[in-house]
């Protein structure tokens, strides 16, 4: 390994999460912010300026790496968005910052947006596709399909590296592999799929939900489907498999393992990885309450308290920033757990299942893990 390459892995990061609006201009029925936890208020731009000065002090001062996510809600609904992203992206310039994230509406992308896109030099810009377009269209709204596929390919020609985000439910399951073809033909660089969590609107709807063995097969779908496709998504399918963390399963039960740990880097199991790069997650919702991961314990309130200051006082937030530790912790809460505490690829699964499943419960089987 390079001594360029090792250094970057030693380097820690810091990353916001900042659901910066619960403004939206869609209403999507299965939404994770339909619930009377998520702030239904916005923070004003003055305050919104001293949030963002707070995080990249956080990250000079501790000599991180930093991160910038920019959710919602629709981001780009927010007026100062271009004064924020103006201000993100002079740090990347500086060097402060590695990477700016979007995950926005395609329906309210604008040229004069891209161009704000381009100026600060945004990493990837997120649009959610969740099928074909009727089917799409009656998960997000109608309009939402053309929208999604105006927006990608203006995104695309300006040069912004552009990712799809699919949310899975029996009405789209068969469609996957059709959308992924179809965005990737269009210059997408990401794929990311996730089934539906099962919180918010998401509870709501959980009749949509697929069963586990559904999953499985979505799982494998794409896997024949990538199979098949040789080396021409190499990139993409790299990143889609390791951010699946159930296809480590389904490498183990198809006699594969050796296959994922080569492609993914990643090394399922069992426990006792080497120590990971530190990496301290500050999720903020728009009143600038700061929690550890979604639903699970506040940690503080930004502008009010510093990030610094949050992050000094909050034992959580230690602990979370070690992957090592996580993964103690993991096998110490699923020690009893028959299910997980036999899985060969735990070491690689459980971790990622930590703060989905409340505050009391810390990590959790997968959901939609169909191992027995
Ligand atoms: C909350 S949205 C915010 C960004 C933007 N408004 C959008 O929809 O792309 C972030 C992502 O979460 C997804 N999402 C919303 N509700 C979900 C649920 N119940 N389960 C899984 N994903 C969900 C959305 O489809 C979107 O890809
Ligand atoms: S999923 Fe995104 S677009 Fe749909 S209502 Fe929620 S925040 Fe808005
Ligand atoms: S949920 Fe448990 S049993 Fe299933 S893959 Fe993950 S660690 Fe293994």
């Amino acid at each position: 390994m390079s001594a360029g390459l090792q250094n970057d892995r030693e380097r820690k990061r810091c990353h916001l999460a900042w659901h910066i609006t619960s403004r939206c201009n869609l209403a999507c029925p299965h939404c994770l912010r339909r619930t009377p936890t998520q702030p239904a208020t916005d923070l004003p731009p003055e305050q919104c300026r001293m949030i963002l000065e707070s995080f990249l002090q956080f990250a000079r001062e501790t000599d991180r790496d930093a991160e910038v996510e920019f959710s919602g809600g629709n981001p780009l609904l927010r007026e100062d968005l271009p004064e924020l992203l103006q201000t993100t992206g002079a740090a990347k310039k500086a060097g402060l910052v590695r990477n700016i994230r979007i995950l926005g509406n395609p329906e309210t992308l604008d040229d004069a947006t891209v161009q704000m896109l381009q100026a600060a030099a945004v990493d990837d810009f997120i649009v959610s596709v969740d099928g074909l377009e009727p089917v799409n269209d009656s998960m997000r709204g109608r309009g939402s399909y053309r929208a999604a596929m105006n927006g990608i390919r203006a995104l695309v020609k300006s040069g912004i590296p552009t990712s799809v985000k699919f949310t899975l439910v029996r009405d789209n399951a068969h469609q996957v592999v059709e959308v992924f073809r179809l965005v990737m033909e269009e210059g997408v660089r990401h794929f990311g799929m996730g089934p539906l969590i099962l919180a918010g609107g998401g509870w709501t709807e959980r009749h949509r939900a697929l069963t586990n063995m559904e999953y499985r097969q979505v799982l494998l779908d794409m896997l024949h489907f990538l199979d098949a496709a040789g080396s021409r998504f190499a990139a993409a399918r790299r990143a889609f498999l390791a951010h699946n963390r159930l296809y480590a399963l389904l490498f183990h039960e198809l006699g594969r393992l050796d296959e994922y740990r080569a492609l993914t880097g990643m090394n399922p199991g069992p426990f006792g990885m080497p120590r990971g790069r530190r990496n301290v997650l500050f999720v903020v919702w728009s009143d600038g309450e700061v929690v550890l991961r979604r639903e699970m314990a506040r940690q503080g309130r930004v502008p009010q308290q510093s990030f610094r200051e949050i992050y000094e006082n909050s034992p959580m937030l230690h602990m979370f920033e070690d992957g090592f530790r996580i993964q103690e912790l993991a096998r110490e809460q699923q020690r009893d757990s028959i299910k997980c505490s036999a899985c060969p690829v735990a070491a690689c699964c459980l971790p990622a299942m930590v703060g989905t499943f409340g505050s009391q419960l810390l990590f959790a089987p997968n959901r939609n893990c169909w191992r027995q």
